[in-house]
C-alpha cells in the first residue's frame, strides 16, 4: 500500500479517501512541522500533502527516494522547489480557482476598511478617545469614484476587479497577459501607480516578484493612495513600507501578508495607525479552506493513481496560477 503524508490536521472528511486508499499519516502539532522531522518521515513516503509554511527545497526533495507526487493546499507554491520536482518527475498540485472569490472578498474588505480608516476608528472607541462628532474627525478617502490598480490580473485579480467595477470604481491593472473580458486599462507598472487611488497587489510569488514594489515604486503612488497586499509578503519590500508610512509616501497600507510572517508584535509596521495588518487569513473561510482540503487531496489521489490531477501547478504564463 502506498504511503502518503499530510503536514497539518485537516477535517477528517476531507482524509477519508486517503485514509481508504492508502496507509495515511497527519502530523498533528499546533506548529507546522519542523523541517527535520519532515525530512525523515520523506524517506518512506510516496504521497505528500503540505502547506506554503512547509520549506520543501531540493535538499529534502533529495532525501526523498520515492517521493511520487506533491499537493500544497494553498494556490501559492513559492515554498516549493517546482523546478526541482519536475526535473525529477514529481508533479505538484495545487488549490487554484476553489479560493478565488474568499480571497477577494477579503481583499475588497481590506480596501475598504483601510481607506474608510475603519480600524482607526475601532481603535479610538475602544481606547474611549471617541468624543463628541465633528465635521473633520477621521476623515477618511472614498472608493467610489477613484481608481484602483491591480497588479496581476489573474483570478483573483479579476474577481476584485469586478467588486470594485461594482462600486463605481475604474480599473487599470497590470499582467503578464491582458485580460479583455475585464472593463479595465492595461499599464505599464510606472503608469499605475501614478494613475491609481489605491492599489491592491494579485500576483503570484516568484523570482521576478520578489520586492516588485520597493521604495521607488511606493514614490511613485498617490500620497493619498493606500496599498494592498493579498499575494505574499515578500512581494514588498518591507523596510521600504516602514521608510514611506514613515515619510507619508502613501496614505497607508492593509496586508494579509507580510515579510516576516508572522509578524513580530514590536514589529514597526504595526507602530502605525494607517496600517491594518491581518495574519494570511484570506481565504480562510469554512467553506473554502474546506474546498481547498478537498482539492488537495483529489489532487494527490490523482497523482498517486497516475491520472492528471485536478489542478497541477504549471509555469506556463498561458496558464494561470493565481
Ligand atoms: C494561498 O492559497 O496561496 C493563500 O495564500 C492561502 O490561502
Amino acid at each position: 500500500m502506498k504511503r502518503v503524508y499530510v503536514t497539518r490536521e485537516l477535517p477528517e472528511p476531507a482524509l477519508k479517501p486517503l485514509r481508504n486508499l492508502f496507509e495515511t499519516e497527519v502530523w498533528d502539532g499546533n506548529e507546522p512541522i519542523p523541517p527535520g522531522h519532515l525530512s525523515e518521515v520523506l524517506e518512506d513516503v510516496n504521497g505528500l500533502l503540505c502547506m506554503l509554511t512547509d520549506e520543501i527545497d531540493a535538499n529534502l526533495l533529495g532525501r526523498a527516494p520515492r517521493l511520487e507526487v506533491i499537493s500544497q493546499m494553498a494556490v501559492g507554491v513559492d515554498n516549493i522547489d517546482v523546478d526541482e520536482c519536475h526535473r525529477l518527475g514529481i508533479p505538484v498540485g495545487h488549490t487554484p480557482g476553489v479560493l478565488t472569490e474568499t480571497v477577494a472578498d477579503t481583499a475588497f474588505a481590506l480596501l475598504a476598511s483601510i481607506v474608510r480608516r475603519l480600524p482607526e476608528g475601532a481603535r479610538i472607541v475602544r481606547s474611549g478617545e471617541w468624543g463628541p462628532w465633528s465635521p473633520t474627525f477621521l476623515n477618511g478617502r472614498d472608493l467610489n469614484g477613484t481608481t484602483l490598480g491591480v497588479i496581476g490580473m489573474g483570478r483573483i485579480g479579476r474577481a476584485v476587479s469586478r467588486r470594485c467595477l461594482g462600486f463605481d470604481m475604474e480599473v487599470v491593472y497590470t499582467s503578464r497577459s491582458p485580460a479583455p473580458e475585464v472593463s479595465a486599462e492595461r499599464l505599464e507598472l510606472p503608469e499605475l501607480l501614478d494613475k491609481a487611488d489605491h492599489v491592491v497587489i494579485c500576483v503570484s510569488f516568484n523570482p521576478e516578484t520578489h520586492h516588485l514594489i520597493g521604495r521607488a515604486e511606493l514614490d511613485m503612488m498617490k500620497e493619498s493612495a493606500y496599498l494592498v497586499n493579498v499575494s505574499r509578503g515578500p512581494v514588498v519590500d518591507t523596510d521600504a513600507l516602514v521608510g514611506a508610512l514613515e515619510a507619508g509616501a502613501i496614505a497607508g497600507a492593509a496586508l494579509d501578508v507580510t515579510d516576516p510572517e508572522p509578524l513580530p508584535p514590536d514589529h514597526p509596521l504595526l507602530r502605525f495607525d494607517n496600517c491594518l495588518v491581518v495574519p494570511h487569513i484570506a481565504s480562510s473561510s469554512l467553506r473554502t479552506r474546506e474546498a481547498m482540503a478537498g482539492l488537495a487531496v483529489e489532487n494527490l489521489v490523482a497523482g498517486l493513481e497516475g491520472r492528471k490531477m485536478p489542478a497541477s501547478f504549471s509555469r506556463d504564463p498561458n496558464e494561470e496560477s493565481d
